[in-house]
């Protein structure tokens, strides 16, 4: 398991999967940087993931995760080498806008540039990257979850650009392992069902997980999905959950898995999560 005081450096930790890692990282007191465009969308964001947001509780989060805001593109080797300085972990939840301009292939590039530029021992462990199921051999796993029929029209049709381009991501990761030395960073694929959101938290992310039928998802690298519903949805904020949790086990490393629901959790609804202030309950428990 890592240690607490662990850093780690979040890519595109404003956008809507990644805000729930950098809240994970907060509440579980992770040291963090995190690269943004717009370093005042940072409280922005903050105010939507703390479901019941105090300015004294997240201000103190705050400064115990030393949370330093790298301002910068993801195109910028200079920027990055900086934060990934001190880093352990890095983790891109990189995503291409509405313009539709390739960013995701891009962006891996410069950051596997990035980590190559730096000294052996400097480098981060790992870097996990967030990609999507029915890319490369995930293929099946996409047409057991969504079907074949939703599969073919999400990758050729109606998503055709989005997932071309988290493609590139994934080709240059396979080329770049092949060349790696064992002792680089290990470069982790983390591929999500169909992303969803719904309000406030299903559990308190404080709770490391003990047992699979605690957490929230399920991992599920391909090949091992028998007898394992391979659903259509996860919510965002279990993705969150599941790097923060990938952070800290390494059987996944170098590798690509998959993210689905965990059907076999029981989750509140969202009008009973509402009564329960899962943020000010965490807050306590740190301190
Ligand atoms: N939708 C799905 O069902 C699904 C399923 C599996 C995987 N995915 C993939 O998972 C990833 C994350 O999804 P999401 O919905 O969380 O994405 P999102 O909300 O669209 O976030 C995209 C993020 O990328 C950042 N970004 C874009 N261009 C950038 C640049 N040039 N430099 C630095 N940062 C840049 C944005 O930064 P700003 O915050 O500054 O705008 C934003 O934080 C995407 O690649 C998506 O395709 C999606």
């Amino acid at each position: 398991m890592a240690a607490p005081t662990t850093r780690i450096a979040i890519i595109a930790g404003t956008g809507k999967s990644g805000k729930w890692a950098l809240k994970a990282a907060l509440l579980r007191g992770y040291k963090i940087k995190l690269l943004a465009r717009s370093p005042e969308k940072v409280d922005t964001v903050l105010k939507e993931v703390f479901a019941n947001y105090d300015e004294a509780v997240v201000t103190k989060l705050k400064e115990d995760s030393e949370l330093k805001i790298v301002k910068g593109g993801i195109n910028d080797t200079a920027v990055l080498v900086d934060l990934f300085t001190g880093c352990d972990v890095v983790m891109s939840f990189l995503g291409m806008l509405p313009d539709q301009k390739p960013v995701v292939g891009p962006g891996v590039e410069s950051i596997l540039k990035a980590l190559d530029s730096m000294e052996k021992g400097a480098q981060p462990k790992k870097f996990l990257h967030m990609s999507s199921i029915a890319l490369s051999e995930s293929h099946a796993q996409a047409k057991k979850a969504w079907g074949g029929c939703v599969t073919c029209c999400v990758l050729k049709v109606a998503l055709k650009k989005c997932f071309a381009d988290m493609q590139v991501a994934e080709d240059i990761i396979e080329t770049h392992r092949e060349k790696q030395s064992p002792d680089s960073t290990k470069v982790t694929i983390c591929r999500a069902t169909v992303l969803g959101d719904k309000k406030n938290y299903f559990r308190d992310l404080l709770e490391k997980p003990t047992e699979e039928d605690k957490m929230s998802y399920l991992l599920c690298k391909v090949g091992e999905e028998k007898g394992k519903k391979l659903t259509m949805n996860i919510d965002r904020q279990h993705v969150g959950e599941a790097f923060l949790d990938l952070c800290e086990i390494d059987i996944y490393d170098g590798g690509n898995v998959s993210i689905f629901d965990n059907v076999k959790v029981k989750k509140p609804k969202e009008e009973e999560v509402e009564k329960v202030n899962f943020d000010t309950v965490a807050a306590e428990k740190k301190q």
